[in-house]
């Protein structure tokens, strides 16, 4: 028997994910074209990249505040819950099948049901990027927008040079994710299926 769609993704957070995506891409191309910017190679002219990715931080802020509202206030938060009892069995559970099981045709070890949308790896990762490096990400930035800010000294050491590389840890580890997490995304009914999800909020079974 064919299993029902179930809609997982409500407007807000669609809207929400579309938003940060786009922002985030222009906060990578920016960020990268500042860092290696020379008075030789340029990528976007320095001042031009400076501009646009102090406003796209900005807009990031904001709508990271409709993400962060969107699940204290809605049913979508439960998914972010974490139950440590069991968690590493589960993650190891998950990348066996991401490792081997998947190639051998095994059904997946969590099924996405209307309660559990996201597996384990899932779930922790998006935890981990949306309620650490996100937050981290945009809080360094703001620092480093409004530098008056920043203790002079932390730890022993430059407090501006220090929320200057917890910003670009950050946002190197963002970027890391969004490659592995696009690349995860493609595993679905289809290659495409999961992006589909994001544009009409229904989720596809296998
Ligand atoms: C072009 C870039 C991106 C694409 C194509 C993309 C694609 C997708 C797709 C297809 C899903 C639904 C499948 C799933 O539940 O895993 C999803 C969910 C999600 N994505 Fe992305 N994504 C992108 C960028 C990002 C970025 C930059 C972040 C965070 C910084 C992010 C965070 C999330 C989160 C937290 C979810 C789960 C939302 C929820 O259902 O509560 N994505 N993404």
């Amino acid at each position: 028997m064919a299993q029902e769609r179930l809609y997982l993704y409500p407007v807000w957070l669609r809207l929400w994910h579309l938003i940060n995506a786009l922002l985030c891409l222009i906060l990578i191309i920016t960020g990268i074209s500042m860092q290696l910017s020379t008075p030789s190679v340029v990528l976007v002219g320095f001042n031009t990249a400076v501009t646009i990715h102090n406003i796209a931080g900005i807009i990031l802020t904001i709508n990271y505040l409709l993400f962060f509202i969107g699940n204290l206030f809605t049913y979508n938060g439960k998914h972010y819950q974490i139950e440590f009892r069991g968690l590493i069995k589960r993650l190891i559970t998950q990348v066996k099948y991401y490792t081997f099981g998947i190639f051998k045709g095994e059904t997946p070890p969590f099924p996405i049901t209307r309660e559990n949308k996201f597996n384990p790896l899932q779930r922790f990762s998006y935890v981990f990027i949306m309620y650490l490096f996100v937050p981290i990400v945009f809080i360094t930035g703001w620092a480093l927008l409004y530098p008056i800010t920043i203790p002079t000294t932390l730890i022993g050491t430059s407090g501006l040079h220090l929320t200057d590389l917890l910003h670009i840890i950050a946002g190197y580890i963002i970027s890391i994710f969004m490659v592995i997490h696009i690349y995860f995304c493609t595993i679905g009914k289809s290659p495409l299926s999961n992006f589909k999800s994001m544009i009409d909020g229904y989720h596809e079974p296998h």
